[in-house]
C-alpha cells in the first residue's frame, strides 16, 4: 500500500503560534504520516509589516491544501495598531466564510482536577452564519441618534447542516445524545428554526438522545452538572462563548482544540488550539502545545489517518506532570516518547 503524502498549509501565526505548530507538526511526524509543508506568512505581524491580510488568491491557494493549521492569530494586549476585527474578520472569518468551513468542533476531554474531571464532551458550532455573518450596519454615525444593527443570519439550509453533522457524530460518541442550546424563549424566530430542524434530523437517528437548554441555563450546568452533555449543537455566538467557559471548567484553554471543518472538502479544512498568541511568554519554552496537538489529531482524524489520529490522542490522555514546569519542549518531549 503507497502511503498518502498530505500537503498542510501552515499559517503559524504570532505570539507563541509558531512554537506550538512546530511542536504539533513534530509529533504528527513522529507517528508516522506524510506530508509536506508550506508556511503562510500572515497575521499581526505580517499586517503591522506590510498591511496584508488576505487575498483573493491566497485564499484560493489555502483552499488547495489538504489541510490548514493554524497556531495563533494576533497582537499582543495593549498593542493598539491594529483597528478590532481587521484580523477577526479579515482573515480567520474570511477563511471560515470563503471556504465553507461550516462546522466549528470542539471536543473537550476533562483534565484531572478540573471542575468537570471525567467529562467528555463536543461542542459543534455553527461557523458561517448568525451574528457572525457580518448583517447589520450603523446609521447617523456619532451623533447622539446613532442606530447600530446586528443581525442573526439562519439559514435552513445552514441550521441543518450543522445539526446533521452533530447528530452524525452523536450517533458514533460514546453516549448517543444531542443538547441543542439556543434560547428559543427569546429569540423566537432562530430558535424555532434549530428547533424544528433538530426535531427533523432526529427522526432519522432513533437511536440519539435528544435535549435543549436556554444557553443561560447552560452556562450553569457546565460548571455544576456537565455530566449531562455528550454532543452540543448551537449557533456561532452561543458556540464561542459556551466554547471558552467549556474549555475553563474542563482544565483550561491551553488545552482545548479545534477544527474548523468543511466536510463536503471542497475548501480545505483549518485546525487551531482555541488560545490565543499568548506574546508575553514567546521564546521562553512555556507555551503548552497539548491544544495545537489536539488540533492535529482533529485534522488526522479528517485525513483519514485514523490509526495515527488514536495514537497521539492516547498520548495526549496520558500525559502526565505539570504542563507549566515541563513547558513546550519537555511536553513535546513525553508524547513523542509515549509514540
Ligand atoms: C474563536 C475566536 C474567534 C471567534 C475570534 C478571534 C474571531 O474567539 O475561534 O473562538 O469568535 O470565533
Ligand atoms: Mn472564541
Amino acid at each position: 500500500m503507497t502511503q498518502r503524502v498530505h500537503s498542510i498549509a501552515v499559517i503559524g501565526g504570532d505570539g507563541i503560534g509558531p512554537e506550538v505548530t512546530g511542536a504539533a507538526l513534530e509529533v504528527v511526524r513522529a507517528a508516522g504520516v506524510s506530508f509536506t509543508t508550506k508556511e503562510f506568512d500572515l497575521g499581526a505581524a505580517r499586517y503591522l509589516r506590510d498591511g496584508f491580510v488576505l487575498d483573493d488568491a491566497t485564499l484560493e491557494r489555502l483552499r488547495g491544501f489538504d489541510a490548514i493549521m493554524l497556531g495563533a492569530i494576533g497582537p499582543a494586549i495593549g498593542d493598539t495598531r491594529i483597528p478590532g476585527g481587521t484580523l477577526e474578520r479579515g482573515l480567520l472569518l474570511r477563511m471560515r466564510f470563503g471556504l465553507d468551513l461550516y462546522i466549528n468542533f470542539r471536543p473537550f476531554h476533562a483534565v484531572q482536577g478540573s471542575l468537570a474531571e471525567g467529562c467528555d464532551f463536543a461542542i459543534v458550532r455553527e461557523n458561517t452564519e448568525g451574528p457572525y455573518a457580518g448583517e447589520g450596519g450603523v446609521l447617523r454615525y456619532g451623533t447622539p441618534h446613532e442606530v447600530a444593527t446586528q443581525g442573526s443570519v439562519n439559514t435552513r439550509f445552514g441550521v441543518e447542516r450543522c445539526v446533521r453533522y452533530a447528530f452524525d457524530h452523536a450517533a458514533r460518541a460514546a453516549r448517543p445524545k444531542v443538547t441543542l442550546v439556543h434560547k428559543t424563549n427569546v429569540l423566537i424566530y432562530a430558535g424555532d428554526l434549530w428547533s424544528r430542524v433538530v426535531a427533523e434530523v432526529k427522526k432519522e437517528y432513533p437511536q440519539v438522545e435528544v435535549d435543549y437548554n436556554h444557553v443561560d441555563a447552560a452556562c450553569i450546568y457546565l460548571v455544576e452538572d456537565p455530566q449531562r452533555y455528550s454532543v452540543i449543537v448551537t449557533d456561532n455566538l452561543f458556540g464561542d462563548i459556551l466554547s471558552d467557559l467549556a474549555g475553563a471548567v474542563t482544565g483550561g484553554i491551553g488545552f482545548a482544540a479545534s477544527g474548523n471543518i468543511n466536510p463536503t472538502k471542497s475548501g480545505a479544512s483549518l485546525f487551531e488550539p482555541v488560545h490565543g498568541a499568548a506574546h508575553d511568554i514567546v521564546g521562553t519554552n512555556r507555551a503548552n502545545p497539548l491544544a495545537a496537538v489536539s488540533s492535529a489529531v482533529l485534522m488526522l482524524e479528517h485525513l483519514g489517518e485514523n490509526e495515527a489520529a488514536a495514537r497521539i490522542a492516547a498520548a495526549v490522555r496520558d500525559f502526565q506532570g505539570d504542563a507549566s514546569i515541563l513547558g513546550t519542549s519537555g511536553i513535546t518531549a513525553q508524547l513523542l516518547e509515549r509514540l
